[in-house]
């Protein structure tokens, strides 16, 4: 038990053992450095975004972090548990949840069958209560009203909000979304940064992969830089724009 004490003696998102430690994790392919020795932390409630130029890595992390794919040394511990080599569907059950960089749903299904999918392979799947987990999930994204609609008729930013409340009804303790807001009118980029900043009111841990760096500005406690494999960084979003080795990164196009 957590002592009355310790609660108020810990301040939101500095809790003694982070959520998520990647350490000194490494993945390549062939000859190509995708990921080379990346270590980090994501604490309790932190939302952090990951930049970084096409082709730093950022993706391939995510793949490392969600069970598609297993580092070549190095280790992923989740909520101080190994989860580097274990399967995709074992990762999601335990809590991590993650976003693709093209979305990715069943497009010859409706929003509903694609909902009761994800909530089936969600750590509470099978468990009774789907129906409310799914309404309340499709209501947070705002597309309640298309619950019957065929996934794959709808625009390219809905698809999105429905595969943002397929990660939701699984109540992940992480989510993982790679590139939220990439080709989606701003409309729709600020729709997904307020219902982002809502999940991360309600204490939400949130790693953001995005290239649009108001919206991660906007967003983020803190961002990690990446490039060519490696973390370049790591700060506040004002502190690491102003880093000279960040502007080269991008600048330079690696
Ligand atoms: N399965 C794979 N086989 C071979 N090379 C790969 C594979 N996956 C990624 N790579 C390479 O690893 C590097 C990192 O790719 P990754 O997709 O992680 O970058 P990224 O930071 O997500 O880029 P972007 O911003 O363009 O999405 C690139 O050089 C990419 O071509
Ligand atoms: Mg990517």
């Amino acid at each position: 038990m957590v002592s009355a004490g310790s609660a108020a003696a810990t301040a939101p998102g500095t809790s003694a053992r982070p959520l998520l430690e990647v350490a000194h994790a490494s993945r390549a392919f062939g000859g190509i450095h995708a990921v080379e020795d990346v270590s980090f932390t994501v604490a309790p409630g932190a939302v952090t975004g990951l930049i970084g130029p096409n082709g730093a890595g950022k993706t391939t992390v995510f793949n490392l972090l969600s069970g598609i794919d297993r580092p070549d040394s190095g280790r992923v511990v989740f909520e101080g548990r190994r989860i580097d080599g274990l399967s995709a569907s074992r990762v999601t059950r335990l809590g991590v949840g993650r976003t693709f960089q093209s979305v990715r749903v069943f497009g010859d299904m409706t929003v509903r069958e694609n909902l009761r999918v994800a909530d089936m392979n969600g750590a509470r799947g099978g468990t009774p209560g789907a129906a409310t987990r799914i309404a309340e999930a499709l209501d947070f994204v705002d597309m309640a009203a298309h619950v019957d609609a065929t996934a794959g008729l709808l625009s390219y930013g809905q698809r999105k909000l429905v595969e943002l409340a397929m990660v939701l009804v699984q109540a992940p303790k992480l989510i993982l979304l790679d590139e939220p807001v990439a080709g989606v009118n701003p409309v729709l980029v600020e729709k997904i940064g307020d219902i982002l900043a809502r999940l991360a009111q309600r204490g939400q841990t949130l790693l953001v992969v995005e290239h649009n760096i108001p919206f991660v500005t906007r967003l983020c406690d803190r961002v990690i830089v990446m490039a060519n494999g490696s973390i370049l960084t790591e700060g506040s979003a004002a502190q690491v724009q102003k880093d000279a080795r960040v502007l080269e990164a991008f600048l330079g196009g690696q």
